[in-house]
């Protein structure tokens, strides 16, 4: 007996020990950590229970039978990241530089098909070379099977992906078909075709870091939702956000304890916006303000920053949190805003994650750009995304909300369930000055003239007035006591239901 045990634990560490000594120490080299440190760092100290150690590829051509390494290039399994219970895949780039082959495919589809059926997180670890060359038709099979698995388990389990390395060919189309992607600076991209193969077809040069790094990815792209500096940094957040997320669509999201008191009042918010309405000011102040201990995941905030989203906690709950941001291009909606919180306000509504909106928003960017690049279909989303969503819905509109997007950000008329205004809210169809200029275009030679419309346009509509008298606004509440207001909201709220008519999916404006 002894013997038999001593030569499970010689496998299991001729296993661990991946590609060797040597392509472990080539991985150091380059800055980053293998898939069981990383796996060590993301999951509960001595947490994880792995899964398929001594598959093997089943390949022959090439010389293949001769080259097996237990494992196949890919760590799967479970473990727990504070007691909640994810599913995990860890891509072992010291093994065949972690390319995906048939039987490694079927390690991935196996805890993927157990966190579906099982209801719990998956996260997946890449840094790999693509499709196993060798294998050909096989591995493309396997990339199939692994898709298939995205899509079915999308809106039923959060599916997370973060790229560590290089991620090519068939590796990236299931990180994009997940949640969220997020990325290591200096040392991932991700790319359908590699920079030898752009320089073939379109005589391009450029290099992995330009084509696909995760500068271009969460700034041009908007591939990835964030990046981080190094591997160590990247997985404790990965840790964060999981405690943001419930475990699937059935799931609450876990309720942390806080000693942020549901009634603080914060004076200072009486003076956030400035006296003149042009002056921008930073609307994650006001988030930070209003969120328990200021704690703010934010998503894509490299990307589209004319608008800010992300999750925090009211009274311990997650909530995510969608804002206009008059910092940069005054707040306006353009497609890039529009196509980003769509898809945030969307991931909310499949985990039952309630939305806060702070609305301060000119309206949609004027422009042959904005339009040739089709503006009407992306700010569409954002109406849709909002329109479609049955979760809890509190909407605050601090100064602006001017035109469609007054009716796209959260409004009455979509469902919002409460609405609230600062006094300083303007909810009009347009600014004054485009108002008074279209309604006395006879006057426009005359400056004082106009200057005198713009004014009266300003005390006629420029307050949150005419929409409460109306009953689309519910209250006009004090800044000072935004966070208490939205949490009282949010607990009135706890037990809303409400269902859209039947259907077999909505056709959103894609
Ligand atoms: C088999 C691979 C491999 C692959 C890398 N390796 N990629 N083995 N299949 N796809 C092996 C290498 O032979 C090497 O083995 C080890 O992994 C490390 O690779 P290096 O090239 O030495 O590392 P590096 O210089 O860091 O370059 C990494 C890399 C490069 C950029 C990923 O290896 C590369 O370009 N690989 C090929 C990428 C690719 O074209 N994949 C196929 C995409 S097509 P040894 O034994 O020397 O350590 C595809 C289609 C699927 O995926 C579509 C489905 C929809």
């Amino acid at each position: 007996m002894d013997d038999i045990l001593q030569q499970l634990e010689e496998r299991r560490a001729e296993a661990r020990l991946g590609g060797g000594k040597q392509r472990i120490a080539a991985q150091h080299k380059r800055g980053k950590l293998t898939a069981r440190e990383r796996i060590d760092l993301l999951l509960d100290e001595g947490s994880f229970e792995e899964f398929d150690m001594f598959v093997e590829h089943r390949c022959s051509d090439f010389g293949m039978e001769k080259a097996k390494i237990p494992g196949d290039g890919v760590v799967t399994g479970w473990g727990t990241i504070n007691g909640r219970v994810v599913y995990l895949f860890a891509k072992d780039f010291t093994v065949f530089g972690g390319s995906l082959s048939e039987t490694h495919a079927a390690k991935i589809t196996k805890v993927q098909d157990m966190a579906l059926r099982n209801r719990a997180p998956i996260i997946g670890l890449f840094d790999a070379g693509g499709a196993r060359i060798q294998e050909g038709v096989a591995a493309l099979g396997g990339y199939g099977e692994v898709f298939l698995r995205n899509v079915l388990a999308s809106g039923v389990v959060p599916q997370i992906s973060v790229i560590m390395g290089p991620c090519a060919g068939g590796d990236v189309y299931s990180p994009a078909m997940t949640d969220f992607i997020f990325m290591v600076k200096d040392r991932s991209y991700m790319f359908v075709t590699g920079p030898d193969v752009v320089k073939t077809v379109t005589n391009e040069t450029v290099t992995a870091e330009q084509l696909g790094g995760a500068s271009v990815h969460t700034t041009k792209s908007s591939i990835a939702d964030r990046a981080y500096e190094n591997d160590v940094e990247a997985l404790l957040q990965m840790r964060r956000l999981i405690d943001f997320l419930p475990s699937s669509n059935t799931d609450e999201a876990p309720e942390l304890p806080s000693f942020d008191s549901p009634d603080r009042v914060e004076p200072s918010l009486d003076t956030l916006i400035p006296a003149n309405p042009n002056q921008p000011y930073d609307i994650k102040e006001l988030i930070h303000k209003v969120a328990d201990e200021g704690d703010f995941f934010e998503i894509q905030e490299s990307f589209a920053r004319n608008i800010v989203v992300g999750f925090g906690r009211i009274e311990g709950r997650t909530i995510g949190f969608i804002a206009n941001q008059p910092m940069v291009l005054a707040g306006v909606l353009d497609s890039d805003a529009s196509r980003k919180a769509a898809r945030f306000v969307r991931f909310c509504d499949c985990f039952d994650i309630p939305l806060v909106t702070f609305v301060d928003v000119p309206g949609f960017l004027p422009g042959t750009d904005q339009e040739y690049g089709g503006l009407i279909k992306h700010g569409a989303k954002l109406l849709f995304a909002y329109a479609e969503a049955t979760v809890p819905k509190v909407t605050v509109i601090t100064r602006k909300a001017y035109g469609g997007a007054y009716d796209v950000m959260s409004s009455k008329h979509i469902r919002g369930d409460v609405n609230y205004a600062w006094p300083s809210a303007e909810i009009a169809v347009m600014g004054p000055k485009g108002a008074a200029e279209i309604l006395y275009r006879s006057d426009l030679g005359d400056k004082e003239k106009i200057a005198g419309h713009i004014r009266e346009y300003e005390d006629r509509f420029a307050n949150p007035f005419i929409a409460a008298e109306r009953g689309y606004i519910d209250e006009v509440i004090l800044p000072r006591n935004t966070r208490w207001r939205i949490g009282r909201a949010l607990n009135m709220l706890k037990k809303k239901t409400q269902s859209n008519p039947w259907k077999k999916h909505d056709n959103i404006p894609l």
